[in-house]
């Protein structure tokens, strides 16, 4: 999954141009976006797009982002939409691999009630938008079969420590946040899942999105959340491997393959050990994988 698209759940109108703007995922929201007296109205718009949408052949990957852990409304969101079974639940607020183990349980009891497969249902957690988050982001790893990926907010965790922002004049992200999205990286492959970005809300800024995407892909993101449908196809550019990429490591694989017993070899005046690799393997599974 590169691109993950946020559309709120009350906005029947924005769920079907949602579908037509080439997201690899559309994360259906019933928490920040809602506003607390749509909660009701939300969970049945998003059940009935499931319902719709879920049978189709040639469609994104459908998330569903309910309310946290904390809120009180989790098992009301769950009561509704499970049934209709999303190919996940996003769980913002997590706090570690113990929050996710907890959303497992009740994924189980829908599952079983509902006649869905154990473990259809996976979970994206966003792993650092509250303080106590930030502290066990090193926990996911064998919380829950489900975990799919990790992701990270800016918006919530200013919030809880009182900050004035997030970003600097330039839209660069502060320190606090700068740690936050570290956490994340270091999180997600501790538990062996893709990280995925946060957002970027400032939609109408498209070069300050593009290097945004150029920096997480660099650092080893996957795929990045977006708030609206033109920072879509910037994304899909983003994080599909390019041709260059792709025959550079085909270069250093190539290079290993002639040289089995080598740990280390030369490729164009630069050294590549067991790292580069690893990492030139990861990538062409990607760019494989996207052919597919
Ligand atoms: N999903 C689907 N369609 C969207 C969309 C989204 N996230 N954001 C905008 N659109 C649609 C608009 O409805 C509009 O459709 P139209 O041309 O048929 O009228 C078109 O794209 C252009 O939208 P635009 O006028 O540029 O933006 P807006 O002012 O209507 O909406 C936001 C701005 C921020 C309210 C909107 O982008 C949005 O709702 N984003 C998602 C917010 C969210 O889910 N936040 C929670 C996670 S941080
Ligand atoms: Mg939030």
């Amino acid at each position: 999954m590169r691109s993950l698209l946020f559309v709120p759940a009350d906005s029947p109108k924005k769920l079907e141009k949602a579908m037509t703007c080439s997201a690899d995922a559309l994360i259906v929201d019933l928490e920040d976006s809602v506003a607390p007296e749509g909660k009701a109205a939300a969970r049945q718009s998003a059940a009935a797009f499931l319902k719709e949408t879920v049978p189709a052949t040639e469609r994104p990957q459908l998330i569903v982002r309910v309310n946290s852990l904390r809120s009180g409304l989790t098992d009301a969101d769950l009561d509704v939409v499970a049934a209709a079974q999303p190919d996940a639940v996003m769980l913002p607020k997590a706090e570690g691999g113990a929050s996710v183990a907890h959303l497992d349980a009740k994924l189980a009891v829908r599952e079983a009630k509902s006649g869905i497969a154990d473990g259809a249902i996976k979970i994206i957690a966003i792993a650092t938008e509250t303080a106590a988050a930030l502290f066990v982001a090193g926990t996911y790893a064998g919380s829950s079969k489900r975990l799919a990926a990790l992701t990270w907010g800016a918006e919530d965790l200013s919030a809880e420590l009182g900050a004035e922002t997030n970003r600097d004049a330039e839209g660069v992200l502060l320190d606090p946040y700068r740690l936050a999205r570290v956490l994340c990286l270091a999180g997600a492959a501790t538990a062996g899942v893709p990280a995925i970005d946060t957002v970027f809300t400032d939609f109408r800024d498209r070069e300050a999105f593009r290097r945004e995407c150029a920096a997480a892909r660099r650092d080893g993101f996957l795929g990045k959340m977006a708030i609206h449908p033109t920072q879509i196809p910037i994304i899909n550019e983003a994080f599909t491997p390019s041709r260059e990429a792709v025959a550079h490591a085909k270069a250093i694989v190539e290079a290993f393959a002639a040289n089995p017993d080598a740990g280390v070899v030369g490729i164009g005046g630069v050294m590549a050990d067991q790292p580069h690799l690893v990492r030139a393997k990861r990538l062409l599974e990607r760019a494989e994988r996207r052919k597919r």
